[in-house]
């Protein structure tokens, strides 16, 4: 073990360093299946932007996360990694950062005030840059640390529930910097919540339970992009697939793909597996689990596990007990039961393997170069919500199209000028 590493392991918290093989062995892979980022790494995370720069990074912390903080601290960044939830820290990717000389605050099912000190240990290496998810670091960091503030030169959020927080931060004057929606950039969100989410979410369902998709009834609950994905999925599993909605225009759209819509009452009693995807809270509750049959499934897609009411499923519950690996019984007073699974967790991350490598590839590729772009830009950048630039986004998908040797046409200045005429 070299001297960095001897340092990064006094100064960080995790499991068990004698992990970090498996840890390697689990990066190695990520590293090569995401050629958008190995790219990146080389075109533009060279040119020195990221230098000196201290970065602090908390996203679910499995391997892929360790790849892009990995890439940023080959990019001369010093980077001191956090997970966004204990239930998806990976112990030994953690161990093998440690190894490699980065600072980790972070350890698997550390109970809640355990993983607080955690990230406040994560913060208190005084970034200069944030990549966060879920706005944990920036929430904590603005109301914990306001000492901190000013060296921030700006943040980057990773998923949607996150950028609503900081839109709301921001409404109430307490988003003291620029924050980059990564988000909402296309090469994030119409991959990563869509495809990732969806084929993950699935795969972690059917693993957990072991049970058949075919014929079964798959409700999902609302039709965002992650929605729209594990409907997709549920289907392509030969799964019948309802779906339930608030909004007008997201209900027509799952009409129009070809699923049922539902209201949550109507499709509690029919249901044989409930996914939510909703970003909000109590979209499954008391008075839906007690219409629903024997045997019904509940997972939880979106970003906190309050989507399910798991407080009145405990109250209108007896005995509840392991049933399998993340499935736990909830024996409830009528009679029934139901199975909620890792315990209302985004079930793809918790009971899975998280999105497929080559969807993290383009997600990370946007934080990746969100961060460059905030470190060089951040004194001409408003405080608040920006959008990644589209010529950045843009240059992602490009990169993607060049890795799989995928043709474009260009407009001919004839096609270009017809397009601009209104003659
Ligand atoms: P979105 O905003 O595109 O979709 C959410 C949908 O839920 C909207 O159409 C909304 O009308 C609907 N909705 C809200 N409350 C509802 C309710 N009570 N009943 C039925 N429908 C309701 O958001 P997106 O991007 O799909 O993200 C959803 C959640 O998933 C967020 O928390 C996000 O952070 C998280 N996420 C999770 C990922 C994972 O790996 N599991 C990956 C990406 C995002």
């Amino acid at each position: 073990m070299g001297r960095n590493s001897e340092t990064a392991r006094s100064n960080s918290t995790i499991a068990d360093i004698g992990l970090a093989d498996e840890g390697e062995r689990r990066i190695a892979w990520v590293a090569r299946h995401a050629p958008v980022l190995n790219l990146i790494k080389e075109r533009q995370l060279s040119d020195g932007s990221l230098k000196g720069l201290r970065v602090a990074l908390a996203i679910h912390l499995e391997a892929k996360t360790a790849y892009l903080a990995l890439i940023l601290a080959e990019a001369g960044a010093r980077v001191t990694v956090g997970g966004s939830n204990p239930h998806t820290t990976r112990d030994d990717v953690c161990a093998a950062l440690v190894r490699r000389g980065l600072t980790v605050h972070a350890v698997r099912d550390a109970p809640r005030d355990e993983w607080e000190q955690q990230l406040e240990r994560v913060l208190d290496s005084a970034p200069d840059l944030i990549i966060d998810d879920g706005a944990e670091l920036v929430s904590r960091l603005v109301t914990r640390k306001p000492h901190l503030i000013d060296k921030v030169r700006g943040s980057s959020e990773e998923t949607t529930t996150g950028v609503l927080k900081l839109r709301a931060m921001r409404q109430d004057g307490l988003l003291p910097w620029p924050a980059v929606a990564a988000n909402d950039a296309y090469c994030k969100h119409l991959f990563d919540n869509r495809y990732g989410t969806g084929q993950s979410a699935i795969a972690a369902v059917l693993k957990a339970t072991n049970l058949l998709a075919a014929g079964k009834l798959v409700v999902v609950v609302g039709y965002g992009w992650c929605g729209k994905g594990v409907a997709k999925y549920a289907d392509g599993m030969g799964a019948r697939v309802a779906v339930t909605e608030v909004d007008e225009i997201k209900a027509l759209e799952a009409f129009a793909d070809g699923y049922r819509v539902l209201s949550m009452a109507q499709a509690a009693e029919v249901g044989d597996i409930f996914i939510t995807t909703t970003g909000g809270i109590d979209a499954i509750r008391g008075e839906h689990v007690a219409r629903m049959k024997d045997g019904a499934i509940i997972a939880n897609a979106g970003h906190y596990e309050h989507e399910i009411n798991l407080h009145e499923l405990r109250e209108m519950s007896g005995d509840v007990a392991a049933a399998r690996e993340n499935v736990t019984e909830y024996r409830l007073r009528n009679g029934r039961r139901v199975y909620v699974l890792a315990d209302g967790e985004l079930v793809n991350i918790a009971a899975g393997d998280g999105h497929p490598v080559e969807i993290m590839d383009l997600s990370f590729a946007v934080q990746a170069l969100s961060a460059h772009y905030l470190a060089n830009n951040y004194k001409a950048m408003a405080k608040g919500v920006h959008a990644l630039p589209a010529e950045i986004d843009r240059g992602i998908a490009r990169a993607k199209l060049d890795t799989l040797g995928v043709q474009l046409d260009q407009l001919t200045p004839r096609q270009r000028e017809y397009l601009r005429s209104w003659r």
